[in-house]
């Protein structure tokens, strides 16, 4: 748990977001125990822009992975960063109803919510 959330924290420093200057990071947990990490990338073209869940998740099935125990995600707000709803859905299609969502102020100050809770009635590929 504190070692997802300091990779988080780590990841955060290369955010690049020199328009919303909000910056993020997470680091993903993979079944297999690897972690991934990622940094919220924008763009001059606004919607282009990508946050750091999706930037971790993607790297991780990039690399194989394809089942997620839990992510640690660090925003640059005042209050716990919790995941957008488009990422809450990116989640919802490698991540079961369990997935920790762990949202850190620093690595000993955070709330973990469950993925169900973030993302009811999911709609996803059993949904089809
Ligand atoms: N952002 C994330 O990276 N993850 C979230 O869950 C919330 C929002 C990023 C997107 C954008 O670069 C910046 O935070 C402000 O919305």
């Amino acid at each position: 748990m504190k070692e997802l959330i300091e990779k988080a924290f780590a990841a955060r420093e290369k955010a690049y977001a020199p328009y919303s200057e909000f910056r993020v990071g997470a680091a993903v947990l993979a079944a297999d125990g690897k972690i991934y990490t990622g940094c919220n990338v924008e763009n001059a073209s606004y919607p282009v822009g990508i946050c750091a869940e999706r930037v971790a998740i993607s790297k991780a099935v990039a690399d194989g992975e394809r089942k997620f125990t839990a992510v640690a995600l660090v925003g640059s707000g005042a209050d716990y960063c919790t995941p957008c709803g488009m990422c809450r859905q990116f989640m919802a299609e490698f991540c079961k109803g369990d997935f920790k969502v762990i949202s850190a102020k620093s690595p000993d100050d955070y709330r973990i919510f469950s993925l169900a809770e973030l993302l009811p009635h999911t709609f996803d590929s059993d949904s089809l």
